[in-house]
């Protein structure tokens, strides 16, 4: 529709421009403003007046819309009063960003942006409705990573170490007797909790560790993406313990559930598990 519309505005300007008419713009778009009788601005061409042009145009508009996926699909009652909702909310958020100076999410980097999406009542009308597949997913990123900090990294046997030649950056792994590791010498989660004066900041570290956290949007790609693949391997070593695999991947079928996701579509190596207890 947003297509269609800038099509005809280009028409509208050059159809306009060969007559002589004068343009005007405003935050809406561009209008144009007569300075002569409208009906020599038709004379010659395949509209006699306004309210012809309005009506072709109209035709013309419903007739693409018509050719889109669902076009020709008729709603009953309830459906055109959700659909009329949904535009109303639509509207509404557009023109708070349009019109009340505020954020535009899909205007702003996506790691800056998500806590927007999260609060758009928008978003969480559409995230109760039925949806088709989620696709192109990858192993190491389909949980929320909450669910890794809140529940994995509190299971006994789970160890982290800060690699001193990685700038301290964090690994974990599972083991039943930690191997001796210099450099990087392997923890208890738990006692490094335990020991840290603040569990909710501790916390917070580790989720950070294994996310995309906003301030790397103004970084370089580099670093974006180091912090990615950072980010990836870090989780990889708490989801790659057997018991843990197993209750990672039904903890992400249930969330996609509760989205009303119908289908997933996973792209996974399955690199060996490993099991403590052997
Ligand atoms: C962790 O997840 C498992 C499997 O989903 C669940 O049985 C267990 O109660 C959870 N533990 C905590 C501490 O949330
Ligand atoms: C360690 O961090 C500093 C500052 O953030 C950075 O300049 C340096 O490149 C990092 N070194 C490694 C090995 O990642
Ligand atoms: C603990 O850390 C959290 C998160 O950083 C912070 O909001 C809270 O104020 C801290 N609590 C104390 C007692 O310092």
């Amino acid at each position: 529709m947003e297509y269609v519309n800038f099509i005809l505005c280009v028409a509208i300007v050059i159809m306009a421009r060969s007559f002589g008419v004068s343009f005007k713009t405003v935050s809406g778009g561009p209008i144009f403003v007569s300075e002569m009788s409208m009906d020599s601005v038709y004379k010659g061409s395949k509209f006699s007046n306004d309210k012809d042009y309005m009506q072709k145009r109209q035709l013309f508009i419903d007739t693409e819309a018509q050719e889109r996926v669902g076009g020709e699909i008729v709603m009953n009652l309830d459906e055109k009063a959700l659909n009329n909702r949904i535009l109303a909310m639509k509207k509404k958020e557009y023109d708070a960003a349009h019109y009340q100076g505020g954020s535009f999410a899909p205007q702003i980097n996506f790691l800056q942006s998500k806590p927007l999406y999260e609060k758009s009542d928008i978003f969480k009308l559409i995230q109760k409705m039925p949806k088709g597949g989620a696709l192109h997913l990858h192993d190491v990123s389909i949980t929320d990573v909450n669910w890794l900090v809140g529940n994995v990294t509190y299971r006994d046997h789970c160890y982290m170490c800060n690699d001193v030649n990685a700038n301290d950056s964090i690994v974990f792994h599972f083991f039943q007797n930690p191997p001796s590791n210099p450099g990087c010498p392997w923890k208890l989660v738990n006692d490094v909790r335990a020991k840290s004066n603040n569990v909710t900041a501790f916390d917070q570290m580790l989720l950070e560790s294994m996310v995309m956290t906003p301030e790397l949007a103004d970084a370089d790609i580099n670093v974006i993406w180091k912090a990615f693949t950072g980010a990836l391997t870090r989780a990889d070593g708490l989801i790659s313990y057997r018991s843990v695999f197993r209750d990672y991947f039904y903890e992400a079928l249930t969330e996609f559930q509760a989205d009303n996701v119908q289908y997933i579509e996973l792209r996974a190596v399955f690199p060996g598990v490993i099991n403590t207890d052997k």
